[in-house]
């Protein structure tokens, strides 16, 4: 029997059940395959594909193009799961080219897209969802705003930036957001407006109250080495295993004898 797709409002549902969403990233067709396989309801094509797959600094090199190719890629798998993709940097600056990049990724297979910012964007948001598009929030750190802001800060331990979120996490519901991620939010604050809006809030390293929790997969996997991240610690150490089975089949074939 074929499970029934997952759409947002699925995801909504699930809020109300009490049940938690449990979302990864995925920016190429097994991956996406993979995780679908799994079961994982949201799958973003995430800008941090910047990082992780492109080898940027971070995430405001990634180009409209380069989205589009890997969210071709990701929705190949068909998955299950609503895929949701980036509105990279500077795609969504004014309500025409929110609307109209918005349009290219679901041209390319999203079914979603997600967007950095609150009240600053609203008029985009609103747009988005004007044309049909299901749109999730993400407040908190922002990293397309990284540069700015001098690197990966946590948000909502003053009162002032704690009464920020509240506005921008209820203004983006008056809007028709159907889920907002929390990056980087104190728990305290995180669990508040979890409680206090009726959308799924997916945290990363936001604390275990929100209504579901995303991670960026190669860090869940342990591909990324280099970097060491507070918010998560790798269940597997696919790097070292990776190294370890090139290196043996290296030698293995340094070692064959011609016949
Ligand atoms: O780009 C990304 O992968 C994201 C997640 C960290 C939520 O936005």
């Amino acid at each position: 029997m074929t499970r029934p797709k997952i759409t947002a409002e699925t995801l909504r549902a699930m809020k109300g059940q009490g049940q938690k969403i449990a979302a990864l990233t995925a920016y190429d067709f097994p991956m996406t395959r993979l995780l679908d396989e799994v079961g994982v309801p949201l799958i973003l094509v995430g800008d941090s594909l910047g990082m992780v797959v492109l080898g940027y600094p971070d995430t405001t090199q990634v180009t409209m193009a380069e989205m589009e190719h890997h969210v071709r890629a990701a929705a190949r798998a068909k998955p299950r799961a609503l895929l949701v993709a980036d509105m990279p940097y500077d795609s969504y600056e004014t309500v025409t080219s929110a609307r109209e990049n918005a349009r290219r990724l679901v041209a390319a297979g999203a079914e979603a897209v997600k967007a950095e910012g609150g009240r600053s964007i609203l008029e985009q948001a609103r747009a988005i969802i004007a044309a049909g598009i299901p749109f999730c929030g993400h407040l908190g750190m922002l990293p397309q705003s990284v540069r700015e802001e001098g690197g990966y800060h946590v948000k909502g331990k003053s009162e002032e930036e704690h009464r920020a979120l509240v506005g921008d996490a209820e203004a983006l519901v008056q809007a028709g957001a159907f889920a907002i991620v929390l990056e980087l939010i104190t728990p305290p604050v995180a669990k508040e407006l979890t409680q206090r809006i009726p959308i799924p809030t997916i945290g990363i390293g936001a604390g275990p109250d929100c209504d579901g929790q995303i991670l960026v997969t190669p860090d869940l996997l342990g591909m990324l080495p280099w970097y060491n991240l507070k918010h998560v610690k790798p269940r597997l150490n696919a790097a070292e295993q990776m190294r370890a089975v090139v290196k043996e089949w290296k030698q293995n074939v340094e070692t064959l004898k011609a016949e």
